[in-house]
Order: C-alpha cells, then structure tokens, then sequence
C-alpha cells in the first residue's frame, strides 16, 4: 500500500482515479480548490480531502506531506490553462521534491505533439515542465473519454440537435479505463517516460452520435457540424487517435452508454 495524491481527485477524471486506488487498497489523499461534501458524487469514502490551489500554492505542503506518488488529474479552461498546466505544475512539482515525493504520473492527452491548439499546447508546456523534474514521471496520453464525446453531442441541445463534428472519427474510452491506466503507472508499471492509451474502437463521431440517440431514446437529428480552428483540422486529420494503443479489454462506447443507463 502507497500514500497516494490524486490532484484534482474530484473532476471527471480524478474521481475515477480516486476509486480505483481507494479500491487498490492505497490511502489516498485529494487535493482541490473545493473539497466536496460527503453526500457530492465527488466524494469518495475513505480518502482524505485537503483543500490546495496549484496557482497560488495554499495548501500544497499539507498536500504532498508523506506522500509516495501524486497522480495529476487536474484541468483548467480559457486562460487559466496555461497558469494551472505551467505555473501550477511547476509550484506542485517544486513542493513535492521538497517534501521527498518519488513519483508522478500525469494525466495528458494522445497526439498532442506539434499541436497549434492553444489548449493543446498549455497540456504540452504541462508535460515539459513534468519532465524536467526530478522525480520519476509516467505521463499517460489517452484519446477523449465517453463523457467528453458525449457533451458533444449534448452542445446541440438548445438547437434542437445531436451535434456531431464533420469528417472526424473518434477513439473515446472509459474513465474507469484510465484510471486502472493511471493506477498502474502510480504502482511503478512501465518504463518512466510517456505513453499512449487509445478507447477500444476508432469510429466515426456520427456512427457515435447514433449510439447516443439509441441508447437515449432522443429524436432530435444529428447535425454534422465542421469543427473550426486548429483542433478541428487535428481531429480531421486524426491526430488524436491511437489504434496501435488501444487499451486491453477497454469498455467500449456502446457497453459504456448501457452501464451508464
Ligand atoms: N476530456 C477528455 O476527453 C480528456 C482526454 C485526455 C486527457 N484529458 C485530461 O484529463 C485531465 C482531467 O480532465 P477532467 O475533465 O477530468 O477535469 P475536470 O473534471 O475539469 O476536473 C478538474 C479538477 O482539477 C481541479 N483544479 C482545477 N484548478 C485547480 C487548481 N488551481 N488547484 C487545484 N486543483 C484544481 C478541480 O477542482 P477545483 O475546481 O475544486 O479546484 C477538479 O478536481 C485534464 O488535464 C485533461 O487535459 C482529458
């Protein structure tokens, strides 16, 4: 059993990683800016809560203090991408060291190198900063997960519309995927360094949408839209796809919308 930090334990991601090492038997410890109440979908029993900003560094010692390994699911939007991915990590990173932290696993996404999207890049910076550390860092790549897809789909609501982006296939996977991905890579699993985990399947964001509509019964159209700016012409030509790294025995898209209904 590890000390373990999830950063960012209670977004999408850092739940479900949050469970899986709760459920691995290790004693973890969340950090976030708000710490959720128990009766939160955030909350998972068991873990130790600590309230800490990776911007401003509040918190971060209580955070990192007798911890083995911090695993890195945070997430920032807009302009705060770049204080939180750089800066935040670099703060987090630098207090870690101090107080004798190993290891690090950060949570990154697949085909990101080169990028022109500015997200992309800050994620990038992120990774750079995670490298030149002193600790030993795995940092997992993984292709969009089920949930994210989904609020694609979901952004045609107020139209009237499933929204599906134009020419562009798809290789969501799950969160419990990731987080068993994550865990692993916590546990000392695979060569320090980067790697990329893709979902099960490569397909196409409209074959995806009709998932959705099925399995939600909605009748609302799907409207193929063309995804402007630099991501859009990524996703086209289908940098952020891994076939040759898709995850063994993932969940699918379709067994993923059944278990969520
Ligand atoms: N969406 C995808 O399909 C996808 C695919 C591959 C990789 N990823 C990566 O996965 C990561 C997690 O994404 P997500 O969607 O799970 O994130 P999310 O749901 O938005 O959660 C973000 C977490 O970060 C915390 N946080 C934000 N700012 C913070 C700060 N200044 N100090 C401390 N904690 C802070 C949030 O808590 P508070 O707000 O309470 O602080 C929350 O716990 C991201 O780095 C993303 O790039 C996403």
């Amino acid at each position: 059993m590890s000390r373990v930090l999830v950063v960012g334990g209670t977004g999408l991601a850092g739940r479900a990683v949050t469970a899986e090492a709760v459920a691995r038997g290790h004693q973890v410890v969340v950090a976030a800016r708000r710490i959720p109440d128990d009766d939160s979908p955030a909350y998972v029993d068991g873990v130790a809560y600590v309230t800490a900003d990776l911007v401003t560094g509040a918190g971060l010692e209580e955070a990192v203090d007798g911890v083995d390994v911090l695993i890195d699911a945070s997430n920032a939007g807009g302009r705060r991408a770049s204080h939180v991915f750089a800066h935040g990590s670099r703060n987090l990173l630098h207090t870690a060291a101090r107080y004798g932290v190993g290891h690090a696993v950060l949570l990154s996404i697949a085909g990101i190198d080169g990028a022109r999207y500015p997200y992309y890049r800050s994620k990038l910076a992120q990774e750079r900063t995670y490298l030149d550390s002193p600790l030993e860092v795995r940092i997992v790549r993984t292709t969009q997960f089920h949930d994210f897809v989904t609020s694609v789909f979901e952004r045609g609501r107020r139209f009237g519309t499933v929204t599906a982006p134009s020419s562009t296939r798809v290789q969501p996977i799950a969160l419990t995927d990731v987080a068993r991905v994550l865990v692993d890579a916590a546990e000392g699993s695979g060569e320090p360094g980067t790697r990329t985990v893709g979902g099960p399947r490569v397909e196409s964001a409209r074959s995806l949408a009709r998932q959705w509509k099925d399995a939600t019964g909605t009748r609302r159209p799907i409207l193929s839209v063309r995804l402007g700016g630099p991501l859009g012409s990524a996703w086209r030509a289908g940098r952020h796809l891994a076939p040759e790294h898709a995850v063994d025995g993932g969940t699918g898209y379709a067994a993923w919308l059944t278990e969520s209904a």
